[in-house]
């Protein structure tokens, strides 16, 4: 960030989702309505258990564990699911575990698998593929697999670095955050940082909490499933109250369900 360099300030990388980046996002994401109403429609007609993957501090488990529904939410950082294990704690509905989204085994199948907040983008192909088939084998007959992802209209943001100051909700009232975004690899992907503006000091070290995203679109993420073995996508708005573009991907498994594991087992 051009503002570091300026005051020779010593970034110190650190995942947004583990350590006080696990604070950061709650703050940040965690009052956002978005996703839920939809999630919660699709978990009405659910058969069965749903499976939240890459649910994080639970912004869409909690409303659906309240809602009745039994969940199980994995995540790759534990430190996300404390926070969540803590919202509801030994909650009989609710079943926390550890995993990477792309290589996962639980007990069960599921009439409902979710990610939310387009964490699909935090996956490259490879990582997509892996995911997919794993999501394949876990989900019942009927089940449903749903996600969402950027809309058209958020193309254009995507696609030029930036640098732009938020104000973030804090325990003493808001705090002003520095925002980042750098396109990298020709605009296939972005690194996103946020830096406390109080923390900026001439020559100091300074906490940078970063996620790197694919820039991905539904088109693209449609041909994919129908490649791993899922119907056609429908493609529906999410209703935000800021108004960004978001859609949300709702698809099930094809009849071609066995030679397609087979391909993903080996
Ligand atoms: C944008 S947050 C979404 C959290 C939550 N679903 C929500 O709607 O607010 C992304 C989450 O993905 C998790 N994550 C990142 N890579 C992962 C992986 N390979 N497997 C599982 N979880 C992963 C992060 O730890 C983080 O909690």
């Amino acid at each position: 960030m051009a503002r570091l360099h300026l005051i020779g300030a010593v970034p110190r990388e650190q995942d947004l989702y583990s350590g006080a980046g696990t604070d950061f996002y709650d703050r940040l994401v965690g009052s956002d309505r978005a996703e839920i109403r939809e999630v919660l429609a699709l978990a009405r007609d659910a058969e069965g258990p749903i499976l939240d993957v890459a649910a994080g501090t639970g912004r869409l488990t909690v409303p659906l564990v309240r809602s009745g529904k039994r969940v199980t939410a994995i995540d790759l950082s534990d430190d996300m699911l404390s926070r969540l294990r803590r919202t509801l704690p030994d909650h009989a509905m609710l079943e926390c575990v550890v995993a990477d989204m792309r290589d996962f085994s639980l007990p069960r199948q599921f009439g409902l698998v979710i990610i939310g907040a387009t964490s699909i983008t935090l996956l490259d192909r490879a990582g997509r593929s892996l995911l997919y088939a794993n999501v394949r084998r876990h989900l019942a007959v009927r089940g449903v697999f749903a996600f969402t992802v950027a809309g058209d209209a958020s193309a254009e943001s995507f696609s030029v670095s930036r640098d732009r100051e938020i104000e973030v909700p804090g325990p003493d009232g808001a705090e002003t955050y520095l925002f980042s975004q750098q396109v990298e690899e020709d605009g296939a992907a972005r690194l996103v940082n946020w830096v406390r503006v109080a923390d900026l000091t001439e020559g100091g070290e300074v906490t940078v909490l970063t996620s790197r995203l694919r820039v991905l679109d539904h088109g693209v993420l449609s041909r994919e499933l129908i490649h791993a073995g899922f119907a056609p996508p429908a493609v529906s708005p999410v209703r935000t109250l800021g108004g960004e573009d978001i859609v949300l991907l709702t698809t099930t498994r094809t009849g071609c369900a066995e030679a397609r594991d087979d391909d993903a087992s080996r």
